[in-house]
Order: structure tokens, then sequence, then C-alpha cells
């Protein structure tokens, strides 16, 4: 551990908003812009900018305490329920800037969906689980509610398992279960991009192999956004990576890339680090 590379190596970070050389041709869903987060004074991240490319697995990966959950909270402005939180530069999504104070927060809540660590089903039926957010947003018909339930459980590859359970409590079913469901709940608001804070780590590697194979399939359709732990997951799904870590407790973009680049050829010696396993 003595010959770690030093945090100096950051000042080869670029601090201004850059697409990855091979991507200058590929669309931007969410474009994150020398965006730092303040909480009671203390820096949590600073100067993070991140291209997220339409259409592709974008990964997040970087020791314990960097910001990654932050980063994700921030892009729905979660950080809104933080007494003290203050973010600076940009979030676009779809080109406007959402930490706008005139942003609707209910379209883009619905626009880009949040799947967190632990499964978080409604405690009531599955049904229930689809007809409450729908009937929220406007799709009251019973008829339409259980044709986008069912459409969005087929999309998760859940259907087959619960069709003939839809009034049992969702509780009932395994972590895995639970973790596909809230991801059909989010596809049937029809979302562009999904935001996924470490999905499989609360699951067993079968059901964390099936939500990286949904991941993989639903990535034709959306734009997503994984932070991870797990470097083999990240390294058999992403197709972009953002390595953070931090300096003074304060979380820092150190390198963005192609996955390809930053698993076999990283600019920077502390990435170099990370994905081998040297520290972190
Ligand atoms: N509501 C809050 N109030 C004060 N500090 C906070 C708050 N939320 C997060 N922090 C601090 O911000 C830093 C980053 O936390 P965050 O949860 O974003 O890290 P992370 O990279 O997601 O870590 P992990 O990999 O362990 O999930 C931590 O030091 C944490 O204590
Ligand atoms: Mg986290």
């Amino acid at each position: 551990m003595n010959n770690l590379p030093t945090i100096s190596h950051l000042q080869i970070v670029p601090d201004e908003y850059r697409k990855a050389p091979n991507a200058q041709d590929v669309a931007t869903l969410i474009e994150i812009k020398n965006l730092s987060l303040n909480i009671d004074q203390q820096a949590i991240f600073s100067n993070i900018s991140i291209p997220i490319y339409s259409k592709h697995i974008n990964v997040l990966i970087g020791p314990s305490g960097c910001g990654k959950s932050s980063l994700l909270n921030a892009i729905i402005r979660l950080t809104d329920f933080t007494k003290d939180a203050h973010l600076q530069g940009e979030i676009l999504v779809a080109n406007k800037n959402i930490l706008n104070p005139n942003c609707n927060l209910i379209e883009l809540r619905k626009k880009v969906a949040m799947i967190f660590q632990k499964p978080t089903p409604f405690p009531m039926s599955i049904y229930k689980n689809f007809e409450i957010p729908l009937k929220e947003h406007g799709v009251k018909n019973k008829i339409d509610i259980a044709a986008k339930m069912q459409s969005a459980l087929k999309s998760v590859g859940l259907w087959k398992e619960v069709k003939d359970r839809l009034n049992k409590n969702a509780l009932s079913l395994s972590g895995g279960q639970q973790q596909r469901l809230c991801i059909a709940r989010a596809l049937t608001l029809a979302p562009a991009a999904l935001l996924l804070d470490e999905p499989c780590s609360a699951l067993d590697p079968i059901s964390s192999q099936i939500i990286e194979e949904l991941l993989l399939e639903l990535k034709q359709k959306y734009t997503i956004l994984v932070v991870t732990h797990n470097l083999s997951q990240a390294k058999r799904i992403a197709d972009y990576v953002a390595f953070m870590w931090y300096v003074n407790q304060c979380g820092r973009l150190v390198e963005h890339n192609e996955a390809a680049i930053i698993f076999n050829k990283p600019s920077n010696p502390l990435t170099s680090a990370y994905v081998q396993g040297v520290t972190g």
C-alpha cells in the first residue's frame, strides 16, 4: 500500500465537461457540468462534470463516501430534502437545467426514475404497486392500468412469476423479484432514464445476474446510470465509467471514459490502482 499513487494525480482531471474521445457523436440525455454539493458548509463533492450517454449503461464507481449516492440524488433533486444542502453548477436533462428553481419536479422524477439499493416495494399488493403511481399520473382506467402493469412486468421478466399472485403482498416476493418489481413500477411511467444505486448489493449472485441481464436489455430503450461497488459487475455491464475519489473528504471526478479504457488503459494511476483492487 506504500506505493499508492497520490492525490496529486488528480491534477489531470478535466474540470470542464468533456465527452469521451470516441463518443463525440453519441447523444447525451444527462449532462452534469461543474457540479458541486455542500451540506452545512461541508463540501461533499466538487466540480464534477460527466456526460451520461443515451441508451448506454453509464457506471459510477469509487470508494465509500466519495459522493456517488449524493450525485444520483442530485439528478432528481432529492437533495432538496436535505437541510442546508446547496448544489452549484448545472445538471442538464434533455438540455434543460434541472437546478433551475422553476423546474417541474414531478415531470423530472417521471422522466428520471431512481432504484435504490434496498428494494422499495409498497407494503401492499403487487397490483397496488402499479395502480397507485399510475393513478397519481392520471391513468385511472383499470384496463389501462392492467395493460401497463403487464407490459412492464413482462419487460423485467417477472410476469410469469407473479401473474397468479397479483393480489399478494409485494413483500412476499424474493429480494431479486422485489427489485425487478421496482424497476417494472418505474418503467410504467415511461421514464427516459433509470438511475440505480447499488441495485444488486442486497441480492444473491443469481438474482444479481438476472438484474444485470435485464439492464443490458433495457439499455436499448433507456439511458442507464448505475452506481456499483462490484468492479466485476461494472466490467460486465458498463459502456462508460466515471471514477470518483475524495480529497480531504470531498468527492472529485478522477477519470471518465469508455469502460474498456478505464479497465484496461486508464490515464490516471489512481484509477489503475482502484480497478486493480490495490486501493479503495
Ligand atoms: N444528509 C446528509 N447530511 C450530511 N452529510 C451527508 C448527507 N448525505 C451524505 N452525506 C455525506 O456525504 C458524503 C458522501 O456520501 P454518499 O452517501 O453520497 O457516498 P457514497 O459514495 O454513495 O458512499 P457508499 O459507497 O458508502 O454508498 C459522506 O461523507 C456522507 O456522510
Ligand atoms: Mg452510496
